[in-house]
């Protein structure tokens, strides 16, 4: 018997030739040929959902992979699983994010694959892919919906989703009227394809990219360029090549890998989401990355992408500029070459010699010149966030990085949508937001609400940022100076969780510090009296999800499915 092909893992009947035969006469009335049945199986997840705008054209782009794992002599079989569409998921996507991995990872495992292409690109979808195939070890790589094209309003460019904030915030503000939002609304997201700023989405494409679980260049292409389908065919043939040879995503992501994309989240400006999926991939093969890790790198790594929410460009800009690789070759000296990628060969045979800096362009900076010194991300250490918390500096305002203010505290959601705009609120701009029981167990699912709205009143006196700070997480498209992930989250006893208003906090950027100005009698006491924790859903995927969550810096990864450590990145 083989085990490969469509006579891989069979059907457990406890007669092996009756498997074989049923399995067989099975496939064949789907039309297939023995020819066709005699051939190495590529299987495609494919997550195209009508819940996920993202993901649209993605039904095109699975027949572009078939085309090429047919050319390279594969029997491409494609497969749905989990599609995670990020506004249409109550309450927040990230909760799903395990169970996408989970399904991802069994139905690799369970059917006859060889190797398999997993189709994503919205927020939560490629960190699923990535830890779902990383567990199942079978060969896998990935290929994104790609970025969508830039809408126009009134002549102003426009992209989802750091201008869907911006003008929503010009709106609160009462800046534009209640038509004009209206109109923009249709001009946001004009195409198929993911978030086109250097959001989660497009983070995740290019640390895919670096991870080496991408063919070259495929992070930046648009969703409706036709590169993209070219992308998608030779994504299929490499695939039957990985099918017969490897590599899998364990020779593929190793430490120096994860070290590689820590790198280049922090020369993209890449989102803070990444930091906790980053952590999670990084899990599941049995490497722990420190928080603390990402912050020491950033001090050493520049940031060379000018894409908004940190710069001015969209995601179609970096493409034309040359893509990913362009970076890549930059940060070159600083990268793991020797690391493994789907192609079969090393990082450092991908990016070749020679390169050519495009000097026509002004989407990736020189190494030499870089648009800051050091990279966009920092971690915060002090009383309030002992396992640390994130700030993207690059998106923040500089003159709130040193600031101590008094405290604005909003017990849960559902008190901050209540709350934040009655005119009674007692807030002025030198205020630091607080918002609780947002982090993984609290909310649950640690939500996208670390972006705190500027309360309604101050906005309409032309507040465009303030301190905030929560244990929720934040779009990789929004923008200011928001402490998040703080951690532990107050719903398992951190600090977070008995603030009250009126409290000083003191934000040290330079220090890495957030601080809670209280004395410790005082906090003994608070502690004391806080309230008991909820109880415990009693059904479901949430109860997995309440009693396995891990905390923001081991990647709120379900702990069984972490695997023991072997490396720490630190
Ligand atoms: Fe899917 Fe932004 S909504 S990437």
């Amino acid at each position: 018997m083989t085990d490969r092909g469509i006579e891989r893992g069979l059907t457990q009947y406890g007669d092996r030739g009756f498997s074989r035969y049923l399995r067989t006469a099975f496939a064949k009335s789907m039309g297939y040929s023995d020819a066709e049945l005699a051939k190495p199986i590529v299987g495609i997840a494919n997550t195209y959902s009508e819940f996920n705008n993202c993901h649209r054209g993605l039904k095109e782009l699975g027949e572009a992979v078939k085309r090429g794992v047919w050319q390279a002599g594969g029997l491409p079989l494609e497969f749905p699983t989990i599609s995670l569409g990020e506004p249409y998921l109550h309450p927040t996507s990230m909760l799903f994010r395990n169970l996408m991995a989970m399904d991802t990872e069994e139905m690799i495992r369970a059917q006859p694959i060889d190797a398999v292409v997993l189709m994503g690109g919205c927020d939560k979808t490629v960190p699923a892919q990535l830890m779902g195939a990383a567990s199942a070890g079978i060969p896998a790589s990935l290929l994104v919906a790609g970025p969508m094209m830039t809408g126009s309003f009134d002549g102003e460019r426009l992209g989802a989703c750091t201008d869907c904030r911006r003008l929503w915030g010009e709106y609160r503000g009462g800046r534009i009227d209640e038509p004009g939002i209206r109109r923009i609304e249709s001009s946001l997201a004009t195409t198929s394809g993911t978030c086109m700023v250097m959001g989660t989405a497009s983070t995740m494409a290019c640390l895919t990219e670096t991870l080496g679980m991408m063919l070259p260049g495929g992070a930046a292409i648009p969703a409706v360029h036709a590169d993209r389908l070219r992308h998608a065919e030779a994504t299929g043939r490499n695939a039957v090549a990985m099918a017969a040879q490897g590599p899998t995503p364990e020779g593929v992501m190793t430490a120096g890998a994860f070290e590689n994309a820590a790198r280049v989240l922090l020369a993209i400006g890449g989102s803070t989401n990444a930091v906790i999926h980053l952590t999670a991939v990084a899990g599941r093969l049995g490497v722990a990355i420190e928080p603390g890790f990402f912050d020491r790198l950033s001090e050493e790594t520049p940031l060379l992408v000018n894409l908004k929410p940190s710069g001015i460009h969209y995601m179609e800009d970096l493409h034309n500029a040359g893509g990913l690789p362009v970076v890549l070759q930059e940060l070159k000296p600083k990268l793991h070459l020797d690391c493994m990628t789907v192609t079969g060969r090393t990082l450092g045979e991908v990016l070749g010699e020679p390169y050519t800096y495009p000097e026509w362009q002004d989407v990736v900076a020189r190494v030499s010149a870089p648009l800051q010194e050091k990279g966009g991300l920092v971690v915060l250490g002090g009383n309030l966030c002992p396992d640390g918390a994130v700030l993207k500096r690059s998106a923040a305002t500089p003159e709130l990085m040193q600031h101590e203010g008094r405290a604005v505290v909003f017990r849960n959601l559902e008190e901050l949508a209540d709350r934040i705009d009655d005119p009674q609120l007692d807030v002025t701009p030198e205020d630091v937001l607080v918002l609780k029981n947002a982090g993984p167990r609290g909310a649950p699912g640690m939500p996208e609400s670390g972006y705190l709205p500027i309360p309604k009143k101050l906005a309409k006196q032309g507040v465009k940022d303030m301190v905030r700070i929560s244990d929720a997480r934040m779009s990789g498209t929004a923008f200011g100076t928001i402490v998040l992930h703080i951690d532990p989250e107050a719903a398992v006893g951190g600090l977070l969780g008995v603030v009250e208003s009126g409290d000083r906090i003191r934000l040290d950027v330079a220090g890495r510090k957030l601080e809670l100005l209280v004395d410790d009698a005082e906090l003994l006491r608070r502690r004391a009296n806080r309230d008991a924790a909820p109880p415990p859903p009693v059904r479901g995927y949430l109860r997995l999800h309440q009693e396995q969550v891990q905390q923001a810096h081991l990647g709120c990864d379900l702990a069984f499915l972490r695997p023991e450590i072997k490396q720490t990145l630190r």
